[in-house]
């Protein structure tokens, strides 16, 4: 079931994340070792298709069978992260880290989305102290992990964060597998540290690995040819500082990232940096119609609210800008105080 449930989150099968799980239910309860892990499952299904109050209900339920499942709490923070529940979602990896940290080969995804929060209030400092402490403390060769790793440089990068050397580091690591094609949701994540590391030799590698892959008739075929592709060709536009054509290439895209695997959290790194991209090229009402989206479905996010602030700027509407930034702080600093970052809020 794990096999499965894996197989469907790297494919894009967000329904069958959870109705896979919810096939085996009625086998399943409470005296059966291991329903924890079943409930686990489910609820980062139901979580990935926007269930949050189930998802969230699940995974506590989980834990209480085995508070050491690593993949319920990260359900349940996946559930906070969409809600924009900062304060909470801190809070909830933190206090529970003796429980997933420790000898779990998931802990670097979990820090990840401990380090995603930090992000969201503009603590960079942190976010590159648990980067190189939790998320990259070695240079390891595990796709995952580098996976990660590149996922959260780039959001530092566009946010304008000086992230040193660690981008020439990672985009070592990936060198060694930048012929294989093999997946195109790792290959675009290939091209982020690539493209952060300047290795446009290495980026001609990746672009035509995927060029290849393209050809193929399999799985990673269509992964490659809908999304992975024309997603590498984006990034590097926008490290050349293209990004009137790095915008232009992923609006056609955008709606289809889902179809290369991973999760909403994950794929948002795509739909940030074309707004990123919208900003840089001065595509004001495109940036401003963007940052709409992002604040109608995360209205506590400080992220979102800077984004909107930014747009209204290039829009030449300052007093506006003023009151999306003032709300950024507000969502902030309430979020600061956990407790006062509820469901209803988000
Ligand atoms: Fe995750």
């Amino acid at each position: 079931m794990q096999t499965a449930h894996i197989g469907d989150f790297a494919l894009g099968q967000s329904t069958l994340l959870r109705d896979r799980m919810a096939q085996v239910l009625p086998h399943w309860n409470d005296d059966v070792p291991g329903y924890g892990y079943v409930l686990g499952m489910h609820a980062f299904g139901l979580e990935e298709t926007g269930l949050y109050a189930r998802a969230e209900d699940t995974g506590r339920r989980a834990l209480e069978l085995n508070r050491r499942d690593p993949w319920a709490v990260h359900a349940v923070a996946h559930v906070m992260e969409m809600q924009g529940r900062i304060g909470d979602g801190i809070e909830w990896l933190t206090s529970r880290a003796p429980d997933w940290s420790i000898d779990n080969g998931l802990a670097f995804h979990n820090w990840w989305h401990l380090a995603l929060h930090h992000l969201e209030f503009g603590e960079h400092a942190r976010v590159l102290e648990i980067y190189d402490t939790r998320i990259r403390p070695a240079p390891t060769s595990v796709a995952l992990e580098m996976v990660d790793a590149s996922a959260m440089l780039w959001r530092l990068s566009l946010r304008g964060v000086d992230v040193g050397t660690r981008w020439q580091a990672l985009a070592a690591a990936w060198a060694p597998l930048a012929d294989d094609g093999y997946y195109a949701f790792n290959d675009v994540h290939a091209m982020f540290a690539l493209v952060g590391a300047g290795d446009w030799a290495g980026v001609e590698r990746v672009t035509g690995s995927l060029q290849r892959a393209a050809q193929e008739t399999g799985t990673n075929g269509m992964m490659s040819r809908d999304v992975g592709l024309p997603l590498a060709r984006a990034i590097a536009a926008f490290g050349r500082g293209q990004y009137a054509e790095a915008m232009n290439t992923l609006l056609p895209v955008r709606a289809s990232v889902h179809r290369f695997g991973g999760s909403h959290a994950q794929r948002d790194v795509v739909q940030l940096t074309l707004l990123e991209a919208a900003l840089r090229a001065g595509k004001a009402a495109q940036a401003r119609a963007l940052a709409a989206e992002r604040t109608d479905l995360k209205r506590t996010s400080p992220l979102n609210w800077r984004l909107t602030a930014r747009a209204l700027e290039s829009q030449g509407r300052a007093d506006d800008a003023k009151r999306a930034r003032d709300t950024a702080d507000l969502h902030a600093a309430a979020q600061r105080t956990p407790r006062t970052a509820t469901r209803e809020a988000a």
